[in-house]
């Protein structure tokens, strides 16, 4: 069974085939002749989506990726309240049941559910973000935005801003650009939020360096890539710490000091890190990107079919 778990597991290779696929898919969007065409595809099949924390682009572009290819789509959208969660049962136990499905797509609050659920599936399990773990198609968008931008995911400069020890979407972007050689990652947060250790070693492995840094200016002169991101609050169990503490605002005088043809890039929602002033900027991508995802998501939905019946 193919499954989506992690960033790791991609391959150049295989981004590249997914990217290609998203151009199509982006581009049948365009006409409802090759929509309808399009939807036939996957005529009599059914998505999943069971998602226990919030989620306005993951769940909805996914579910409006499975309808576009010709899916039925079933799930709930607050199934820590809704689903049989609220009375106990396993993501095992609700990933054997739900079974009847083609593909599911889990979010969860604990790292490492969406493998739990696919250790024990029979049919391809998508992990739409785990706890503070992963977002593997967040990156997988990401990765293909800056590829469209420029051409190219190699010998880039990106600054990955914010809160890095909780946001999952930093840990699976900095994955994926380790896979292509002489990227350069500044990591901008403060000292308490930075990047885990696992991430770091991973890097290492691969050669991609990196520095891990509080002066914001600095990182953002040299960067082709701003990718900025929010306090993660709501997993901040111990000390909750302020946008205002944190000092990593992209307003006018951090966009001041940026390339010209660098690219702003958040995986959103945003909240004060990225004020509203700033989507003016030509350099702001952040909107293009999260469209990006529903194209980028149609291609993977019919590549996981390619290994079902
Ligand atoms: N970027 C992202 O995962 O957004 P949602 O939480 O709205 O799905």
């Amino acid at each position: 069974v193919h499954h989506i778990l992690t960033a790791e597991q991609f391959t150049p290779d295989e981004l590249e085939a997914l990217f290609l696929s998203a151009d199509k898919f982006l581009e049948s969007d365009q006409t409802i002749t090759a929509r309808r065409e399009v939807m036939q595809r996957h005529r009599g099949r059914v998505v999943i989506t069971t998602f226990y924390e919030p989620s306005t682009r993951t769940r909805i572009s996914f579910e409006v990726a499975a309808l576009k290819l010709g899916f039925q789509v079933a799930g709930t959208e607050n199934a820590a309240e809704f689903s049989s969660a609220a009375k106990g049962e396993t993501i095992e136990d609700t990933a054997r049941v739900l079974g009847y499905g083609d593909v599911l797509i889990f979010r969860t609050s604990d790292d490492g559910e969406a493998m739990r659920a696919a250790a024990v599936s029979e049919v391809p399990i998508i992990n739409g973000g785990d706890g503070k773990g992963e977002h593997p198609t967040q990156a997988a968008l990401d990765m293909y935005t800056i590829f469209r931008e420029f051409g190219r995911l190699d010998n880039l400069n990106v600054a990955i801003m914010g809160d890095l020890k909780y946001g999952r979407t930093a840990r699976s972007l900095a994955q994926l650009l380790a896979k292509y050689p002489g990227n350069h990652i500044s990591f901008v947060s403060t000292p308490e939020l930075q990047i885990g250790d696992d991430i770091k070693a991973i890097l290492d492995e691969s050669g991609t360096t990196f520095e891990e840094t509080s002066e914001m200016y600095d990182a953002l002169r040299e960067a082709d890539v701003v990718y900025q991101t929010r306090l993660q609050l709501e997993r901040h169990k111990d000390k909750k710490i302020s946008v205002g503490q944190s000092h990593f605002i992209l307003d006018a005088s951090a966009l001041d000091v940026m390339k010209k043809d660098a690219i702003i890039m958040h995986p959103l929602p945003r909240n004060e890190e990225l004020p509203i002033s700033t989507d003016a900027d030509p350099r702001a991508r952040y909107f293009s990107q999260a469209r990006n995802g529903l194209y980028v998501r149609m291609a993977m939905l019919d590549k996981i079919m390619k290994t079902r019946p």
